[in-house]
């Protein structure tokens, strides 16, 4: 690892101490973590060096190559961009994130730089002040552990709906109710509903309380 990388996994790790959440900020119990671990050819956040794993995630949701390759993607409340930068080894056509913090997007951005990866973009956002009529489809969405922090779920899950163009896949919070995010995303307009049980990705076993769902328009 070179000075850049060093300084790079720093600064990750210090956008990973806290996210925005409803009211006020959510601290990480763990500080010396990076959110989640990811790996391109030219820059790699280890499995031990974070507290959730994008290549366990995306392995979880079903997504390879074969259902990936020139698809566009995008991320809600990003983070990192880490789900993405993984998602750039399965040849995705383009990757947008959006999220509201704005060191966070900063280093997305510079390690989509540093990586070469000029397909992926990401954005300052308010997943609450979304409109579809302005990001347009996508085929493949991501909203994960995201609905406990926005303030109108309502929203969420009607821009779920409008920006889907074939796959979405969620990640409720802890405590989210699997039934009724089933039933908002039927409403919203998705055809098939699965819910594939708790995550198993987060380095503290006691966290793995996200379910994942997939919804396919
Ligand atoms: C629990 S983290 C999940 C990060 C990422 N989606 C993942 O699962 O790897 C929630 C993220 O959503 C962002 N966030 C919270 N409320 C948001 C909002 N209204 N609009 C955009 N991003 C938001 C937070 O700053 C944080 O980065």
């Amino acid at each position: 690892m070179n000075d850049y990388q060093i300084d790079l996994k720093d600064r990750l790790r210090s956008a990973s101490r806290t996210f925005r959440k409803k009211e006020g900020r959510h601290k990480l119990k763990s500080e010396d973590l990076i959110y989640c671990a990811f790996n391109t050819d030219r820059f790699t956040v280890g499995r031990d060096e974070a507290q959730r794993s994008a290549s366990e995630r995306l392995g979880r949701f079903g997504l390879t190559r074969a259902n990936v390759e020139g698809r566009t993607a995008l991320d809600l409340g990003c983070h990192n961009g880490a789900m993405l930068l993984e998602l750039s080894n399965l040849g995705p056509a383009s990757g947008l994130g959006i999220e509201y913090d704005a060191d966070k997007v900063a280093l997305a951005r510079e390690i989509a730089t540093y990586c070469g990866l000029s397909d992926l973009r990401f954005e300052e956002g308010d997943v609450d002040q979304l409109e579809a009529r302005a990001l347009g489809t996508f085929d493949i969405v991501f909203a994960l552990a995201i609905e406990a922090h926005v303030l109108n779920s309502e929203h969420l899950y009607e821009l779920l709906g409008q920006v889907t163009g074939e796959l979405l896949c969620f990640e409720g919070n802890a405590g989210c109710n699997v039934e009724q995010v089933e039933l908002k995303l039927m409403a919203s307009g998705f055809k098939k509903v699965t819910y594939l049980g708790l995550c198993s990705d987060d380095i503290q076993p006691t966290n793995n309380k996200r379910p994942i769902i997939v919804a396919e328009k």
